[in-house]
């Protein structure tokens, strides 16, 4: 089962992530957890370059390709060998961020978008995407006050793009309702977890415990 995890920065999806692991591997499943860019090692050499603060100079339509190429790299790496022996794939961020942050954020065009997701990604979609759902400014300042969080080049862009991020999410999540669950992630972190593990334990696969 391929699960990922979608929000504004700082929403609190790491953290989440580390929970809804542990969680699960006390119910028995074999866990992955991964992000997004990054990985493996191909993805952290891939996202250096995208976050590097100085890269001032790159184009929105080169920081499409670079996360794009990160994204084939760990489905190829990661994500398939560990859905193809039953594994739990958490995974924070994945196609729909590109959708968001690329799409809706920078204004580039979603068909292509889509086209250049499907060839990156083979065609595979997460079975469940959480949406933890935190307002844009309420993020950036967790963000900035977060002890050892990076601050990255996508951080510092402007509160306009980062509320046009979001209206993007709520787009993405009306087009397919069926794949989202969003949980208010401006709760505390025990009942954002409680929430998540409510709405996963409703959709772990039966037949594939046999396997675990
Ligand atoms: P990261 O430091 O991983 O933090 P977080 O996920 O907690 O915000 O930053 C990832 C950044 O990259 C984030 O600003 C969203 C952005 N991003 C894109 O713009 N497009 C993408 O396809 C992906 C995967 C991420």
């Amino acid at each position: 089962m391929f699960i990922t995890f979608e929000g504004p920065d700082g929403s609190g999806k790491t953290t989440q992530i580390r929970l809804l692991a542990g969680w699960l591997r006390t119910q028995g499943w074999v866990v992955v957890t991964t992000r997004e860019p990054g990985g493996t090692r191909i993805g952290n050499g891939i996202r250096s370059l995208l976050f590097d603060i100085d890269h001032t100079e790159m184009t929105p339509r080169t920081e499409t390709l670079l996360f794009n190429a990160a994204r084939a790299q760990i489905v190829h790496e990661v994500i398939r060998p560990a859905l193809q022996t039953g594994q739990i794939v958490l995974c924070d961020r994945f196609a729909d961020s590109t959708l968001a942050y690329q799409g809706y954020g920078y204004g580039q065009d979603r068909a292509e978008l889509g086209r250049l997701i499907g060839y990156a990604t083979g065609g595979l979609t997460p079975d469940l995407t959480l949406y933890l759902d935190v307002h844009p400014e309420v993020g950036l300042a967790r963000k900035q006050a977060g002890a050892g969080q990076e601050w990255n080049r996508l951080d510092a862009q402007t509160v306009a793009f980062h509320r046009a991020v979001e209206a993007g999410y709520r787009e993405l999540i009306a087009a397919q309702p069926e794949r989202w669950r969003v949980v208010d992630g401006e709760q505390p972190e025990e009942a954002v977890h409680q929430a998540i593990v409510a709405v996963v334990t409703g959709r772990l696969p039966v037949q594939a415990k046999e396997r675990r």
